[in-house]
């Protein structure tokens, strides 16, 4: 048996620990108290003739102060080395900054247009997107069954009581209406938000879009007014050289009408360039007075209804609407 002591400290002596795992698996080993090698030779202690059992105490209790030594001396090394490594990142790796989020473009561009605005003395006003019959069209000069409804083909709510269900509006003008039932002139607002059509979906058009409605009632507002105030509006969003078209139109609720475009230079494409329609707009027609019960002798207005989808297109050089409305963070994360 006293040999066996011997065999234990050679064995013990050859071990080598590179690792927790294997300090933990040294301890088991000799010092576990379930059949841990040195535990099982006290355990036999009793079995020695007892003039033995002494020494033979003395000798093991050294080995298991040396088996205990030699695991601390192991831990405190792997800890040390450990340390010496430096902490799990690598200094190597190219930075990346975090990414934190920002508003929508489309929520940049309508906000950097009712800025400008503001500075034009335009408030603004919002309505609701589940218009009436008479705010999205009637008032509007839209008379029912008239054709002019083709140009905005919708979607009317199902089911409802009424001879003219309510419908998603089609565009940001009933806020004209709404405005002008809830105060007298003068009147300077802008009227952003979202609209509806029941449109094909093309790389242009798409059934939800949004609008920027300007709205200007007073005495003595002429055309002039509106060309200069959308003059302004287009520099200070696309710089001082945008070039601008103003284009014969026609819409129910203006008389006249026009529609303006902008040049547009797309660096991809092969042509050299094309007009891009932003926005309507003209004078308001005596009709849509009449249907609020503005005088049409003492005042006149100019109305515009702009398109945001298009304006944000064109200051990003974005070439589908539809990538506004897929929450890709790799499109999102540019702004
Ligand atoms: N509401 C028209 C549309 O969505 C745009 C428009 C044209 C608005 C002329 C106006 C306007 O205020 O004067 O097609």
């Amino acid at each position: 048996m006293p040999d066996e002591i011997d065999d234990l400290r050679d064995q013990l002596e050859a071990e080598t620990i590179e690792s927790e795992e294997e300090a933990e698996a040294f301890r088991i080993k000799y010092l576990g108290r379930n059949r841990g090698a040195i535990t099982n030779l006290f355990d036999q202690i009793g079995d020695l003739p007892p003039e033995e059992r002494p020494e033979f105490g003395k000798r093991l209790n050294a080995l298991k102060s040396q088996a205990e030594e030699r695991l601390e001396e192991a831990k405190a090394r792997l800890k040390r080395e450990e340390q010496a490594e430096g902490p799990d990142i690598d200094l190597t790796l190219p930075g990346r900054r975090d990414f934190q989020g920002s508003t929508h473009p489309l929520t940049q561009t309508t906000e950097d247009i009712l800025r400008i605005l503001r500075g034009l003395g335009f408030s603004t006003y919002e309505g609701p997107e589940i218009e009436t019959d008479w705010h999205n069209f009637t008032a509007l000069n839209f008379p029912p069954d008239h054709p002019a409804r083709d140009m905005q083909d919708t979607f009317f709510l199902k089911d409802a009581p009424t001879e003219a269900p309510p419908v998603l509006r089609t565009h940001t003008s009933p806020g004209q209406i709404r405005i002008m039932q809830e105060q007298p002139p003068p009147i300077r607002v802008a009227v952003p938000g979202r609209v509806y059509r029941n449109e094909a979906i093309s790389y242009k058009s798409f059934c939800l879009f949004h609008q920027v409605e300007l709205l200007y009632v007073d005495e003595g507002v002429t055309m002039a007014q509106l060309k200069q105030v959308l003059y302004g509006l287009a520099r200070a969003l696309f710089g001082d050289d945008v070039t601008l078209r103003f284009r014969p139109s026609y819409f129910p609720f203006t008389e006249p009408s026009a529609e303006v475009d902008v040049w547009w230079e797309d660096e991809e494409a092969e042509d050299d360039g094309q007009w891009m329609e932003i926005l309507g707009c003209g004078m308001v027609h005596p009709n849509v007075f009449d249907a609020v019960d503005v005088d049409t002798e003492q005042y006149t207005g100019y109305a515009v209804g702009m398109g945001v989808e298009r304006m944000a297109m064109l200051r990003h050089g974005i070439n589908d609407i539809r990538t506004f409305y897929e929450n890709d963070v790799r499109f999102l994360d540019q702004f």
